[in-house]
């Protein structure tokens, strides 16, 4: 039904068509490449700078644009959320030590589309509870994902990850959540990691958004430090991210963001 694309939804949410597809494969590919490169660099000793610098250069030397540059202030090309840090962590002097956990999250601008992907980067070996966080994260986002195709809702998404996380006895933040993007980084709905199968609005295909889900240790709470940025978890537990940008299509969903060396969940 081609007069059905290209629409807004009453719930705010842009209707992508077929060929707006291929702009966010580019864009969600450059981004998930980029991820792929910073593997090797995420070792003890090595500054949250450092990283940054590396990716600031990829995104150039891939000619994509950083979308975090400049975005409200924010003056990195990416964000590096290390043990309690929620997320927005800005990169900056703090060497990683063995065992730390980390998440880097990249946003790119291709064509003016835009590609938008985290994981979780262990430096050293991390403690068992740390990669068990870690494994439960990128589950639950697996599982968000899983459930969706048109006709679902996206209250079955966050009932597919919350599910999964506290019956692993961890915790779903509600302080942030996954949005909608495609020719914009933040755009309707707000796509949250917790709630109720059939609630919300009804999945349709050409909606893209993404899923990015973080599960703490300890308890949900999370508060931003005074750089305005810098959200942590309140009980100071370690807390875990995994995001993908998707598309939804007829039968289900296309994963804008997999890793091209499939090294989304292990680096
Ligand atoms: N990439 C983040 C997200 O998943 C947003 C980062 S905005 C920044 O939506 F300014 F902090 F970089
Ligand atoms: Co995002
Ligand atoms: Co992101």
């Amino acid at each position: 039904m081609d007069d059905m694309r290209g629409r807004i939804t009453k719930e705010g949410i842009r209707i992508y068509e077929d060929a707006d597809f291929a702009g966010m494969r580019e864009a969600g590919r450059i981004a998930a490449l980029i991820l792929d490169d910073v593997g090797p660099l995420v070792q003890p000793g090595v500054t949250t700078a450092e990283i940054d610098d590396f990716i600031r250069d990829e995104v150039a030397r891939r000619g994509a644009a950083s979308a975090t540059i400049g975005y409200k202030g924010y003056q990195h090309a990416s964000c590096i959320s290390v043990n309690h840090v929620v997320c927005h962590g800005i990169p900056g002097a703090k060497k990683l030590a063995d065992g730390d956990i980390a998440n880097i999250d990249v946003t790119v601008v291709v064509k003016g589309w835009f590609g938008d992907t985290s994981r979780m980067y262990v430096a050293g070996t991390a403690p068992i509870k740390a990669q068990r966080l870690i494994e439960v994260t990128h589950e639950g986002l697996m599982r968000g994902i899983a459930a969706v195709k048109p006709g679902n809702t996206f209250g079955d998404i966050g009932h597919a990850i919350q599910s999964f996380v506290e019956a692993n006895r961890m915790s779903v933040v509600r302080d942030f959540c996954g949005h909608g993007l495609g020719r914009v980084f933040h755009a309707p709905p707000n796509v949250l990691h917790y709630g109720r199968a059939g609630t919300g609005a009804v999945l349709e295909e050409g909606m893209f958004f993404t899923i990015e889900p973080m599960v703490n240790l300890g308890r949900p709470e999370t508060k931003v430090l005074a750089d305005d940025w810098t959200a942590v978890t309140r009980d100071k537990s370690l807390s875990a991210q995994y995001e993908h940008s998707i598309g939804v299509t007829a039968v289900g969903c296309e994963i804008f963001t997999l890793s091209p060396g499939g090294k989304f969940f292990k680096p």
